[in-house]
């Protein structure tokens, strides 16, 4: 039923743009394929304005000391650094963000049962935003906020303007329920993601530099376990070359297209 994975390397590196016939041989797997996985990172919200991180004008990208601070540590030992984490977070494009023709393909190929889990990379929201359901959030979420101590959801807070909200509770700052680095990932979003992707026959890789670990051994994952892997990105990455197939192009242009072509 279905083809095997190309024999060399260098046929598994083959890249194919949107208008390549060999998109059709993609579009045929998706049509074939009984359980579809889809990995995404920044890159597919990018065409909703919010930026990605590595890409040309991605957050790292223009500003490296925020990589840096993107962890507890520098969150709990430099108010500035609290108070820089709360301010993007209020006024980040996440808020305002809606969904793009990307994620609205993914809920078509959901609604079709198509889609068995899609996992995601970001935190922004926009996937459940669009309707998908079957999602694992790696990296938790920017819209949920914590008690920085006692790892307890908050739905509601009060803090002056500019100043961090402390934890009722505990009085520790509160902090967006998001995975920094040298932090762990949920264990069950980890299990979660690594089932699905040992199970199917597809794994879609979409906007993604494929750098962050675990996520980037997902595609290894699920080669291992004989699904084809094909990677969807305007530019090379860490995945190209391991590829079974890449479709060079945005996300919001390639994945409408294949859903589109589908029986
Ligand atoms: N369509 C498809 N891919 C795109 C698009 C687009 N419209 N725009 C950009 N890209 C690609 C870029 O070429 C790049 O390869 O998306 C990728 C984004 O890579 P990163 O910025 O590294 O984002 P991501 O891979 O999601 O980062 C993983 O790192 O910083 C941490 O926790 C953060 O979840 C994030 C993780």
């Amino acid at each position: 039923m279905f083809r095997t994975r190309p024999t060399t390397r260098r046929e598994a590196g083959r890249v194919a743009t949107v208008a390549d016939p060999q998109r059709e041989e993609v579009r045929r797997w998706i049509d074939e394929a009984r359980r579809i996985v889809v990995l995404t990172g920044a890159g597919i919200s990018t065409d909703s304005g919010i930026p990605d991180f590595r890409g040309p004008q991605g957050v790292w990208t223009r500003n490296p000391a925020a990589e840096k601070a993107a962890n507890l540590q520098t969150f709990l030992s430099d108010p500035e650094a609290r108070r820089a984490s709360w301010r993007y977070r209020l006024e980040a494009p996440t808020r305002s963000a809606k969904p793009n023709a990307g994620h609205r393909a993914l809920v078509v190929l959901q609604r079709r049962g198509k889609l068995d889990t899609l996992i995601t990379q970001n935190v922004d929201g926009l996937h459940q935003r669009a309707g998908s359901r079957k999602l694992v959030e790696l990296h938790g979420n920017i819209g949920r906020v914590k008690c920085s101590r006692e790892d307890t959801l908050v739905e509601r807070w009060e803090a002056p303007a500019g100043e961090v909200p402390r934890c009722a509770h505990c009085g520790a700052p509160l902090r967006p329920d998001v995975v920094w680095f040298e932090e762990m990932l949920p264990e069950h979003a980890v299990a979660a993601a690594e089932d699905a992707v040992r199970r199917c026959d597809v794994l879609l890789v979409v906007g993604t530099s494929a750098e962050v670990y675990p996520a980037a051994a997902l595609p290894v994952h699920a080669q291992r376990s004989g699904a084809i892997v094909v990677e969807i990105n305007p530019n090379t990455t860490a995945l190209s070359a391991a590829a079974d197939h890449v479709l060079r192009g945005a996300a919001g242009v390639v994945l409408p297209a294949l859903v589109a072509a589908l029986d």
